[in-house]
């Protein structure tokens, strides 16, 4: 029996510059750039295992076996790895997915940048640098590009396959700190996936999007690169509700925001109102993600656990990019 192994954990990201449609569906190319920060209190640990016994592969989420349609997807992504090593083994995936709660924040962003670690280690794909690493990552969902890295990263959208990659913009070690809102919902949402190719496809306000995005971008790197919390924060927000504005035009139109996100949207603004910093940035569902300073994450808590009673709050500084695990348990 031969047998290869890697295990790796990633972290999740948040995008405040949206991804938000691609040019190229079956590469994951991106209409626009985008901008993340990468978390610190959610990740992914995965670990791989190609085998010359392995019939089929494999995979287990938080010890429970998934469904053959995620199996398929997994499949297809590790057969990138397994032509880049010729290596026609079969492999066994298990994946624990650190969150907080079961608060629907689990992210695709740091599964396929973890596995993408794992399986670059495990067939001792040396020559893949962690910048071409990302492109690997984004075959498997296009946020996940700018999880191998950690603080703000650019996914830049590029031309074509080889370098539609992220790029490491900031540590982010300048009292940057976000109060993750947990929206509970029993309402199935449309994923990012489909809503975003339905948005693509039906919005007249999406050509705009496109436009504005870039602008959004070149000024958010500006305000990184000057540590203007204030302008960050004001313009990652602008750029979240544009993004949000696209789905309302779309046809038939829909939404991500529950009540419950509008009212914390305005529970932010009162905040703001009373002189903390802090910004709102939402994706494909109705939680809401506040943008503080990170030495004032506790008085951020204290403000909005006093308008929404049973919420639980997840509080997190910035995180690092991939990182290799010696142990696995
Ligand atoms: C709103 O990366 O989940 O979170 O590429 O189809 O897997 P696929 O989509 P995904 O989309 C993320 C959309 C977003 C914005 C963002 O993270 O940039």
């Amino acid at each position: 029996m031969t047998e290869y192994q890697g295990a790796y954990r990633a972290h999740t990201n948040i995008a405040l510059i949206k991804y938000w449609g691609k040019a190229d569906a079956d590469l994951f190319i991106p209409t626009t750039s985008s901008l993340s920060l990468t978390l610190n209190a959610l990740y992914t640990d995965t670990r791989v295992t190609f085998s010359s016994d392995y019939e089929a592969d494999s995979f287990a989420l938080n010890g429970e076996e998934k469904s053959a349609e995620e199996v398929a997807k997994i499949s297809k992504f590790l057969d990138l790895f397994r032509t880049e090593a010729d290596v026609d083994f079969k492999a066994r995936v298990e994946s624990i997915n650190h969150v907080p709660t079961a608060a629907g924040l689990a992210s695709s962003s740091s599964a396929f940048s973890a596995l993408a670690a794992a399986s670059r280690q495990a067939l001792q794909l040396n020559h893949i640098s962690d910048q071409e690493l990302s492109t690997y990552a984004r075959r498997g969902s296009g946020s996940a590009t700018r999880s191998i890295f950690g603080g703000f990263v650019e996914w830049q959208k590029g031309t074509k396959s080889e370098n539609s990659m992220a790029v490491k913009i900031d540590d982010a070690t300048w009292d940057i700190g976000m109060v993750i809102m947990t929206i509970n919902t029993k309402e199935k949402r449309v994923s990012s996936r489909k809503g975003m190719a339905h948005t693509l496809k039906t919005s007249p306000f999406y050509p705009e999007w496109v436009r504005q995005n870039k602008i959004d971008l070149a000024r958010i790197k500006d305000a990184i690169e000057a540590q203007d919390f204030i302008l960050l924060g004001e313009i990652a927000e602008a750029n979240a509700m544009r993004m949000h504005a696209t789905t309302m035009a779309a046809d038939p139109s829909f939404t991500y925001f529950e009540p419950a996100t509008i009212k914390a949207i305005q529970a932010v603004q009162d905040l703001r109102a009373s002189g903390i910093p802090a910004y709102y940035t939402i994706d494909a569902g109705p939680n809401v993600k506040v943008l503080c300073r990170a030495s004032q994450m506790n008085q951020v808590e204290a403000f909005l656990a006093n308008q929404f009673e049973d919420m639980q709050f997840i509080k997190t500084t910035p995180g690092p990019g991939i990182q290799q695990l010696d142990r696995w348990e």
